[in-house]
């Protein structure tokens, strides 16, 4: 298809389905040889397939991203297969609805959920950072783009620990851009808003769904290739001179002020008009 990547090689995790799965085929589609890393094998083991049935370089990867064994074998394998890493894209979360279930209100949060919501949601991007980053810099350098959530941004009223999460995902994002820029390392945030993959259709009520594109700029939900299109420019040389960005890819749901559904519904005036 293309080569905006070519002759990279890159690692997507979650990549089994959804924002990953669409991530690593455009990435793949673009000339990069890409590791499928998830904890869901056989999902991995069909998305990596369907790259290489296309013509193009994967390999599946099963991985836990909480796991530092797991993520040590995910970046071996990376410079095993294809020999080296520029691209990480930390991608994998804890999506699956009776998960959002087990975080719904304070007052009842578990400390195993809080540390389970924790160990996936922001520790896998530290560790995939931390392993992946000398291999990246061995190589002349890479980027790395972390896989956040509007929900980091606003307050809502549910998902504490995955957002608390999500918010540690954006500081990790700074901290790596401002200390490894220096040695060739980019970082950037993608914040999703609304995305309609099947485990966020499983998730959110069609009330919610409904409520959530009233409050877009761009009136639908977002598509998994949104987010893949915002990964393959922030990882590809094209923003070469961009890091320690968050970008929020969600129709515009975080660009305006709170009432803006309010005004479209009633179309209600802003201010009054001079007399
Ligand atoms: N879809 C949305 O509306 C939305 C909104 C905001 C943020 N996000 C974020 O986008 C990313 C992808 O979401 P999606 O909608 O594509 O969901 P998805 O469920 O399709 O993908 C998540 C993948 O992560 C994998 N995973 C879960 N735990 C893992 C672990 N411990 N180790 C390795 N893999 C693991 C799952 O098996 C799955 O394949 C996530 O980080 C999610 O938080 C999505």
């Amino acid at each position: 298809m293309g080569e905006r990547v070519k002759g990279k090689v890159a690692i997507v995790t979650g990549a089994a389905s959804g924002i990953g799965e669409a991530t690593a085929t455009l990435l793949a589609a673009e000339g990069a040889s890409v590791v499928v890393a998830d904890m869901n094998a056989e999902g991995a083991e069909r998305v990596a397939a369907a790259i290489r049935a296309a013509g193009h370089k994967a390999v599946a990867q099963k991985t836990d991203v909480s796991s530092e064994a797991d993520i040590q074998r995910m970046i071996g394998r990376a410079v095993s297969e294809f020999g080296g890493l520029h691209i990480l894209h930390n991608n994998a979360a804890m999506t699956a609805g009776h998960e959002h279930a087990n975080d719904l209100d304070l007052l009842t949060m578990t400390v195993d959920y809080w540390d389970r919501s924790f160990s996936v949601n922001l520790r896998g991007a530290m560790l995939a950072a931390k392993h992946g980053i000398p291999v990246m810099i061995q190589g002349g350098g890479g980027a790395i783009v972390n896989t956040s959530s509007n929900q980091s941004l606003a307050g809502d009223l549910s998902q504490f620990a995955y957002s608390a999460a999500k918010a540690g995902v954006n500081a990790l994002t700074r901290s790596i851009a401002t200390t490894y820029g220096r040695s060739g390392i980019r970082c950037n945030t993608v914040s999703p808003g609304h995305i309609a993959t099947a485990s966020s259709k499983a998730s959110v009520s069609p009330e919610m769904s409904d409520a959530i594109i009233a409050n877009n700029l761009i009136p639908r939900a977002g598509r998994a290739e949104d987010l893949a299109h915002a990964v393959l420019y922030l990882a590809s040389d094209e923003a070469s001179f961009v890091t320690g960005q968050l970008i929020s890819i969600d129709g515009g749901q975080m660009a305006h002020l709170p009432h803006y559904s309010y005004l479209i519904a009633s179309g209600a005036q802003t201010t009054n008009k001079a007399k």
